[in-house]
């Protein structure tokens, strides 16, 4: 078989010439100038509301983001860091987390818009790999969205699979880390996902690492929650686009030797490296220690399962709760994919997300 089907196969976006936003919003905003006669009086009464009601409290919130004060706000966000984001977005103690830079912003609003719909959305937080994301996020949400410097450059960013593509992705263990450090529960999940219950009934007892199998073989509904036996590579095919972590030892001992096996493995030319295989050397190496649970594949399919066998999705009907858009490569190709299958709701339903329209 070959070798990508098993790896977490993100391609790039810029190889194709599909426009981010076709609908930019900043066609949609009419500014209102600040030296006219109706600009100063609303910055005027915005003065007064401000000095009168909202004491400042310091908290994360971008009062004005509809008008053009906007622009000027919005470089504050430069300084938000991961603790301040966290404590703000937090619920129950919680986070669902993504990482995202701005051709991906379709997708984000996808999944925002699934999520929504189990009412999940307060708890997301968006780690932006670019500023034009970090900005774009909290511009529409404000606080949603945080940058851990350093950005990705736009030269990087265009060389997809290459070694600083590479080592930008291989930050996310990183962030979760600190995260889980700062005492949180925390949901990753890749942006190429759509959530169709809430996968939060799933998260039974109190382990410290959850995640789902990648693996396209149809399992028995019965099947073990322990970490499967290794495939041919001697090593799991556990997927590293959603993982549920408590703040618990185990779970930051897994994303420690994450970060290990990512730095001793390193981007190699050939193997156009992602973090999945690193995930699942860290799983091998701390499965001892580690208390892990593997998610029901009824609930949680890889792409390689739910679009491609007609007869196990029909078997299945109804327990399917997050739908993973892998073992496909193309942006576009993801996008129709989605449409047929009636799972890309940003054309319809895009006033149900909280970015709105982007
Ligand atoms: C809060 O979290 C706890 C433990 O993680 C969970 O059992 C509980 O259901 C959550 N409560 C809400 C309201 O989500
Ligand atoms: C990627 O990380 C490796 C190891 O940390 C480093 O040697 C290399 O210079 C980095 N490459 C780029 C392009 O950032
Ligand atoms: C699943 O169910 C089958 C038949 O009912 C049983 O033989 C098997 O041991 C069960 N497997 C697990 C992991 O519980
Ligand atoms: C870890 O990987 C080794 C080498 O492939 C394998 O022999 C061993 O069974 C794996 N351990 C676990 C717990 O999966
Ligand atoms: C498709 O699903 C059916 C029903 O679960 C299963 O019997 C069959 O082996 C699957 N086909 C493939 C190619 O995996």
């Amino acid at each position: 078989m070959s070798s990508f089907l098993h790896q977490r196969p993100i391609q790039n976006p810029f190889s194709n010439a599909y426009p981010v936003s076709p609908r930019s919003s900043s066609t949609s905003q009419r500014p209102i100038s600040i030296f006219s006669p109706t600009g100063l009086i609303i910055l005027l009464s915005l003065m007064v509301i401000l000095g009168v009601f909202v004491p400042w409290s310091g908290m994360p919130v971008a009062t004005f983001s509809n008008s053009k004060k906007a622009s000027s706000s919005l470089s504050k966000w430069r300084d938000y860091t991961l603790a301040e984001a966290a404590s703000f977005v937090a619920k129950n103690a919680t986070l669902i987390v993504c990482a995202v830079s701005q051709p991906y912003l379709p997708f984000l609003n996808n999944w925002l818009i699934s999520i929504t719909r189990q009412k999940h959305q307060e708890k997301v937080l968006v780690i932006a790999e670019d500023y034009a994301t970090l900005y774009k996020v909290n511009e529409k949400w404000p606080g949603h969205a945080v940058l851990v410097p350093p950005a990705i450059d736009s030269q990087t960013a265009h060389k997809f699979g290459s070694q600083g593509f590479f080592n930008f992705t291989s930050r996310r263990p990183q962030h979760l880390l600190k995260i889980l450090e700062l005492g949180y529960n925390v949901m990753y999940n890749d942006v190429d996902m759509v959530w169709l219950r809430d996968p939060f009934p799933y998260l039974e007892g109190n382990h410290d690492v959850y995640f789902t199998d990648d693996m396209a073989a149809v399992k028995a509904l019965n099947h073990s929650h322990d970490l499967p036996p290794p495939g041919k590579k001697g090593r799991t095919y556990i997927c590293s686009c959603m993982i549920f972590l408590r703040p618990k030892d185990g779970a930051k001992l897994v994303m420690k030797k994450w970060i290990e096996e990512l730095q001793a493995q390193p981007w190699s030319k050939a193997k156009k490296a992602n973090d999945q295989p690193a995930f699942n050397w860290a799983l091998n190496k701390t499965a001892g220690l580690v208390d892990l649970y593997l998610l029901p594949q009824a609930a949680f399919p890889t792409g390689g399962l739910y679009f491609k066998n007609q007869t196990w999705v029909q078997q299945t009907k109804g327990m399917h709760v997050i739908i993973h858009n892998n073992y496909i490569i193309g942006f576009e190709k993801k996008i129709k994919r989605f449409q047929d299958y009636g799972l890309w709701l940003v054309d319809d339903h895009a006033l149900d997300s909280p970015l709105g329209r982007l």
